[in-house]
């Protein structure tokens, strides 16, 4: 029966052995070491016992304690290693800077973005400036100075996003002629991309949220013949030199004439097809020359000054270019779909 004292010592390092096989943590390795070396640990406590210990057994009590801290140092200097060996900190050596670097993955521009940035881009080539509006409009801005009688159906409450204190998410990008018309002088030459509200049910070509680009041009002696130049120059800078375009007659509040027009067909080139429903042409827009009583709200003399304004539905112009075939594509951000463009 071998003295209590090298009994303590050979089970206190095994049990020692055994956690510090088991650290994950310096935390952890250094709870073992107070317990075993620490000022309160087991070898001082041993140490104070060496006194009591039969002269016959000192010799091999002393060389247990000693061999028993080395071999104590040891685990714990194994443990350290193999801590940081296992924390991936390499040395220079086995780093391989010849590597090729990790490539980052591009996002992609949305298609609704992309025909933005394009229409844009053509329009500010003809002299267009951008403006903007709040998506958060006024009664007065949305419909009334845009010459919206009282009783339109627009404004109903099944058709408009109303807040509570009466004003409403904008149901068209028109409101920002009203608010650029408001804060400068004529002559105006701007558009104004922007996203719109209209409480629709939601199928393959209607979403409750949806883009236009407001256009609108004021100047001296604006004739309708120039929207059809402007929008003609447009469709072929979009589409190419072979599209056409024709204005039909049409009716808005805010313009007089109004028109809505078409491109003819990109597909098929005219002559028919299922995407233009046989009929050759592909419904764009509303537009129109600027109603007096709109110039005369945001006050501007309609005897001085004429100009036309038109609106164009993004989404619908996005789907025709890249042949999507249900708009709710367009919001359900599945990447699957949108690293296509
Ligand atoms: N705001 C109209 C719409 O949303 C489009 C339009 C804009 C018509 C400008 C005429 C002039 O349908």
């Amino acid at each position: 029966m071998s003295n209590p004292i090298i009994q303590k010592i050979d089970s206190a390092l095994s049990d020692a052995g055994a956690k510090l096989l088991n650290a994950v943590t310096e935390a952890e390795i250094e709870e073992v070491r107070i317990e075993i070396l620490g000022r309160n640990g087991l070898f001082p406590a041993l140490s104070k016992e060496m006194g009591a210990v039969q002269p016959e057994d000192r010799k091999a009590v002393g060389q247990a304690f000693n061999t028993g801290r080395t071999r104590f140092q040891e685990l714990l200097d194994g443990a350290k290693q193999r801590l940081a060996a296992g924390s991936g900190a390499k040395s220079c050596d086995e780093l391989d800077l010849t590597l090729p670097g990790r490539l980052r993955k591009l996002g992609h521009k949305h298609p609704v973005t992309k025909v933005i940035d394009d229409s844009v881009a053509i329009f500010r080539r003809m002299g267009f400036i951008v403006a903007d509006g709040p998506e958060i409009e006024t009664v007065y801005h949305n419909f009334d100075a845009l010459n919206t009688p009282a009783d339109h159906p627009s404004r109903d409450p099944g058709d408009t996003f109303y807040f509570k204190d009466g004003r409403l998410l904008r149901t068209q990008t028109s409101p920002v002629q009203i608010r650029v018309m408001e804060s400068q002088e004529p002559p105006v030459r701007i558009v104004a991309p922007g996203r719109c509200f209209r409480r629709d049910t939601p199928d393959a070509t209607h979403s409750m949220n949806f883009h236009q680009i407001e256009g609108l041009y004021i100047d001296r002696d604006v004739s309708l013949a120039d929207l059809k130049s402007i929008l003609q120059a447009y469709a072929r800078e979009l589409f190419g030199p072979n599209v056409s375009i024709r204005l039909r007659p049409h009716f808005f509040p805010f313009t007089e004439p109004s028109v809505e027009y078409d491109f003819s067909c990109i597909m098929c080139g005219g002559k028919g097809c299922n995407v233009c429903k046989q009929s050759g042409w592909l419904e764009i827009a509303g537009a129109g020359m600027v109603d007096p009583n709109v110039l005369k709200a945001v006050g501007y003399d309609p005897e001085i000054w004429s100009g036309f304004a038109f609106g164009m539905g993004i989404e619908r112009i996005a789907m025709i270019r890249y042949r999507i075939n249900d708009i709710r594509l367009l919001y359900e951000n599945d990447t699957r779909f949108l690293e296509q463009f």
